[in-house]
C-alpha cells in the first residue's frame, strides 16, 4: 500500500497537493484510513473504490487536508488591511463596495476576522463583502455554521470575541452582523473557472501555495493575479514570501503583513487612516504544541512549540519565546533567543525560533543556517527539518527538501512504533 504513486498523483491533479511538500508518510497514513474506514482488502481494491465513489474522494482529500487557522492570525495583516481599505474606498470615491477573498477560508475564520477588522475599523456593511471559499465541504460547513470553541480564540487578548460573538453552550456564536458581510462556498483553487470571477480588491490565499510544487505554484499565482484587482493587494502567508517575490510581485513593505502588490503602493503611513482606532490586538498563542503528525496539512508558521529542556527556568523562557515570535513581536522575540544563548546552553529550540523569525523577516540564507544549526543539535527536530525542507522547496531545491523530509518520516514511524510498544 505504501508509497503508490496513484494516491499522489490523484491528490496532486485534485487539489495541487505535492507530495514532496508534506512527504509521502502523511499520504500513506490518509490512504491506510481511508482504505480501512471503506473496508478495502488492498491498494488495489481501494484505488477501485476511490474511482467509482465521489465520496470517497471528498474523503480521502479531507483526510489529508488540516484546516488548521483561527481569528486574527497574523494580527498585523488585519490592521494592514483596514487601513488600505480606508484608502481604496476614497481612492474609488466610495462608488462601490470592496471585494475581498479569503482563498483557503478553511472553517471561516480568516474571512470572518477580516469582516470584523473592517467593521471594527468604521467600515459600512454596505461598504465591503467578503467571499470565502475553500476546497473541502466539511469546513465549508462548519464555517457557515459559526459555532466557535477555545481553539479558534488563541490570544490573550480577545477583545473582539465580547464585541462579536454570543457565549453559547461550550462555544461562541458569530453574530449576524458579521455573518452577513461573508458569502462562502466549496471553491479549488485550480479551478479554471475562477478566472471568470470579477478581480477582488484584497486576496487573502495564505498557507496554500506551500504545499504546491513550483508549476502548480506558477499556475494558482497566474490565477490568483487575475482575482486580484492590478492595484490591489494580495496578502499570504509567511513562508510564501520569497515565492510572490519570484513571481515579480513586492512587499508593501508592512512588517508582519505578508501583504504583495503588483506594482509598488505607498507605505500604509501615507495612506488615509481610518478615524476610529482599531481594537485588533496581537494574539498570543497557546504553547501547546500542535503534534505534528495531526497537522498533515499543516502550516509552515509560526507554532507554539513545547520546550525540549528538563530545566524549569529554561523552560519559561523558551515559552516566553515562543508566546513573542506568535504575537508578531519579532524583535523582542529575537533578542529573548539571544539572551537565553548568553545564559543558558544552546538548544535545538532556540535556533529554530531564530530560524523561523529569520525566515519570516525574508532572510531565507539566515533562516537556513539557524535551521542547520538546530538540527546539528537535535538532529530530528521535526519543526526545523520541516521548515528547512519547505525553504528548500521553495528555492527550488527538490532534492534536499526530499531529504529532509524522508528524515522526518524516518523519525516519525519511529515515533510511531516507539508509541505503539
Ligand atoms: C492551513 S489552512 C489555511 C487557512 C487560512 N487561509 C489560514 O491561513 O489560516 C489550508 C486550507 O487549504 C485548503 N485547501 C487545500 N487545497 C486547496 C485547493 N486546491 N483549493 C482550495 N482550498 C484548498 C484546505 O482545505 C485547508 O482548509
Amino acid at each position: 500500500m505504501s508509497s503508490d504513486q496513484r494516491f499522489f498523483d490523484f491528490l496532486k491533479e485534485r487539489i495541487g497537493l505535492d507530495v514532496t511538500s508534506v512527504g509521502p508518510a502523511i499520504i500513506e497514513r490518509a490512504v491506510r484510513q481511508r482504505s480501512a474506514a471503506s473496508g478495502a482488502a488492498s491498494a488495489d481494491e481501494y484505488w477501485h473504490v476511490l474511482q467509482g465513489s465521489r465520496d470517497e474522494q471528498q474523503a480521502l482529500i479531507e483526510a489529508v487536508i488540516v484546516p488548521e487557522t483561527w481569528f486574527f492570525r497574523y494580527p498585523e495583516s488585519f490592521v494592514t488591511l483596514a487601513k488600505l481599505a480606508a484608502k481604496r474606498l476614497a481612492d474609488i470615491n466610495h462608488r462601490r463596495a470592496l471585494r475581498i477573498l479569503s482563498l483557503p477560508c478553511s472553517t471561516g475564520e480568516e474571512p470572518y476576522s477580516i469582516a470584523m477588522a473592517l467593521l471594527d475599523a468604521g467600515l459600512q456593511p454596505h461598504q465591503f463583502k467578503v467571499d470565502g471559499m475553500d476546497v473541502s465541504p466539511l469546513s465549508v460547513e462548519k464555517a457557515k455554521r459559526a459555532r466557535y470553541g477555545k481553539n479558534s480564540f488563541r490570544g490573550q487578548d480577545i477583545e473582539f470575541r465580547d464585541r462579536h460573538f454570543t457565549a453559547e453552550n461550550d462555544g461562541y456564536r458569530l453574530d449576524e452582523r458579521v455573518l452577513e458581510q461573508v458569502r462562502l462556498e466549496v471553491g479549488n483553487v485550480l479551478d479554471p473557472a475562477l478566472a471568470n470571477e470579477p478581480p477582488y480588491d484584497f486576496v487573502f490565499c495564505r498557507n496554500l501555495l506551500i504545499y504546491f510544487d513550483q508549476s502548480t505554484q506558477q499556475q494558482v499565482f497566474e490565477v490568483l493575479k487575475q482575482l486580484t484587482q492590478v492595484d490591489g493587494v494580495l496578502f499570504i502567508g509567511p513562508a510564501e514570501g520569497s515565492l510572490l517575490g519570484r513571481f515579480g510581485m513586492r512587499s508593501i513593505g508592512v512588517p508582519q503583513s505578508f501583504a504583495f502588490s503588483r506594482q509598488h503602493a505607498p507605505p500604509p503611513a501615507t495612506a488615509t487612516f481610518v478615524p476610529t482606532p482599531l481594537p485588533v490586538r496581537q494574539p498570543v498563542r497557546s504553547v501547546t504544541p500542535p503534534p505534528i503528525r495531526s497537522r498533515p496539512f499543516a502550516t509552515v508558521a509560526p507554532l507554539p512549540v513545547m520546550a525540549r529542556t528538563t530545566n524549569p527556568e529554561a523552560a519559561v523562557l523558551l515559552a516566553n519565546i515562543a508566546a513573542l515570535a506568535n504575537e508578531g513581536k519579532s524583535a523582542e522575540a529575537r533578542a529573548a533567543c539571544d539572551s537565553y544563548l548568553r545564559s543558558h546552553e544552546p538548544v535545538a529550540q532556540v535556533f529554530y525560533w531564530l530560524g523561523l523569525l529569520s525566515d519570516v523577516a525574508g532572510s531565507a540564507l539566515q533562516a537556513q543556517g539557524f535551521y542547520r544549526k538546530a538540527l546539528y543539535l537535535e538532529p530530528q527536530h521535526p519543526e526545523a527539518l520541516m521548515h528547512l525542507a519547505a525553504l528548500l522547496q521553495s528555492q527550488g531545491d527538490t532534492a534536499g527538501a526530499r531529504r529532509l523530509q524522508a528524515r522526518a518520516a524516518r523519525s516519525e514511524r519511529a515515533a510511531d512504533s516507539e508509541r505503539k510498544r
